[in-house]
């Protein structure tokens, strides 16, 4: 059972590959010179808007130098040498407050918490983040899109609709965030990624889009995993009891599963080449990966694929699934993301988080995933459910 909208089924006629298999899945992502990102409305952005494309829908020879480049900021020995302890203090003083105040809504939290630590490893905390969140989220503001019509399912009215929506956010964003932080880190350059980005003599503009991106990429999907996951622990005593015995790794393993069953993207699109090569899909047509069916192929993940079970001997890489993608454009803050949504949701059960509201299940078509709102806990000593009304739970 489940109560995760789904996307709409791709229109007759199209040429549009539906992809379910995790081995098949993998091919296409992993073909990085037969397809390009066709995910995240990327055909639409004209191809001189940019000298330098943002990462995400970038593609070729130059993507993956900017990624090889970038990937020392996520490495986990990284995180844990330069971050862990900061994103500890932050989740800390989140909880403390929360506590305080005898409630918190989990989306708002998360949404905090992933924001002000992204915003730290990409150097946009220059002591003027405060709104920062709202900034970004104003951002999601935009009609509805479907990535498999070759109009992206929008009218000339709607994608006008949809560049004014973006506008006021994106220059919010630069005024009160970006062009701050340029300031300072041409004045004292760090060891963050506008610093990096400088020093390799992207403009401001650049840096802006870049900026964005790691916003919606990286900011907005941690956030709605937070809220996922906690309401899966909260909600199922058992999995919640696993977790509060278990060490760091074996929790790592637990939320691995998690995301693995309930990915914050559920779809990725790639578009074959003209010249295709590798590439099982005629030149032009569309893939569309669907993460949620190959992530329970039992073909990788055995015969009961849809169990939240730590022992299925995977390696650590291959757990998740197509949650964090595959190839060329895999996520580089995937370490991040678990390791912060391992402090977050420790510090909150630890505290005695428990249900007071169920969270509200959304859908967000740019991005392909849910959006978890309006979910409240409040705090005793027990952890889990505050009480037991007859209700449906976060089961699929
Ligand atoms: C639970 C949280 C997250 C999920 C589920 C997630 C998922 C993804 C997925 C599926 C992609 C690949 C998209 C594609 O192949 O078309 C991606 C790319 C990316 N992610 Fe994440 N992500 C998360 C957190 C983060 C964080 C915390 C950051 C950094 C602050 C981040 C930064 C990025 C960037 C920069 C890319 C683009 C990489 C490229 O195109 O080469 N993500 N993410």
């Amino acid at each position: 059972m489940t109560r995760q909208p789904r996307p709409p089924e791709p229109p007759e006629g199209q040429c549009v590959a539906r992809v379910a298999r995790l081995g098949e899945a993998r091919s296409v992502l992993r073909a990085k010179d037969a397809t390009t990102q066709a995910g995240f409305t990327a055909e639409r952005i004209p191809q001189g808007l940019f000298a330098r494309r943002p990462i995400l829908i970038d593609d070729g020879p130059e993507h993956l130098e900017h990624r090889k480049q970038l990937v020392r900021f996520f490495s986990p020995r990284t995180l844990e040498e330069r971050h862990r302890a900061f994103i500890e203090r932050t989740a800390s003083d989140l909880v403390a407050e929360a506590v305080r105040a005898g409630r918190c809504r989990v989306d708002e939290l998360a949404l905090t918490c992933s924001v002000r630590v992204a915003a730290q490893i990409v150097g946009l905390a220059t002591g003027s983040d405060r709104g920062l969140e709202r900034r970004l989220e104003a951002f999601f503001r935009q009609p509805p899109v479907d990535h498999t019509r070759a109009d992206h399912g929008r009218t000339r009215a709607d994608w006008a609709r949809a560049a004014r929506r973006a506008l006021g956010p994106l220059a919010a964003l630069y005024w009160r965030d970006v062009r701050p932080a340029i300031r300072a880190r041409r004045a004292r350059p760090a060891d963050d990624i506008i610093s990096h980005l400088l020093a390799q003599g992207y403009r401001p503009r650049e840096i802006l889009v870049e900026c964005l991106t790691y916003g919606t990429a990286g900011m907005v999907t941690t956030r709605e995993f937070i809220g996922m996951a906690l309401w899966r622990l909260l909600d199922d005593p058992e999995l919640l009891a696993h977790y509060r015995s278990s060490e760091p790794p074996e929790r790592l393993a637990l939320l691995s599963e998690l995301i693995r069953l309930d990915p914050p993207v559920a779809h990725l699109y790639r578009r074959v080449r003209a010249t295709a090569d590798g590439c099982p899909h005629a030149p032009g047509t569309l893939v569309d990966v669907d993460v949620r069916r190959a992530n329970t192929d039992p073909e990788a993940f055995g015969p009961d694929p849809g169990a939240v079970d730590t022992r299925r001997g995977l390696p650590a890489g291959a757990r998740t699934g197509l949650s964090f993608g595959d190839g060329a454009h895999r996520c580089p803050g995937s370490h991040l993301a678990l390791l912060e949504t391992e402090v977050l949701l420790t510090a909150l059960i630890d505290a005695g988080a428990a249900i007071e509201h169920e969270p509200d299940l959304g859908f967000d078509t740019l991005v392909q995933g849910y959006r978890v709102r309006d979910f409240v806990v409040s705090f005793g000593t027990a952890g889990g459910r505050r009480d037991e009304p007859a209700r449906e739970g976060p089961g699929r």
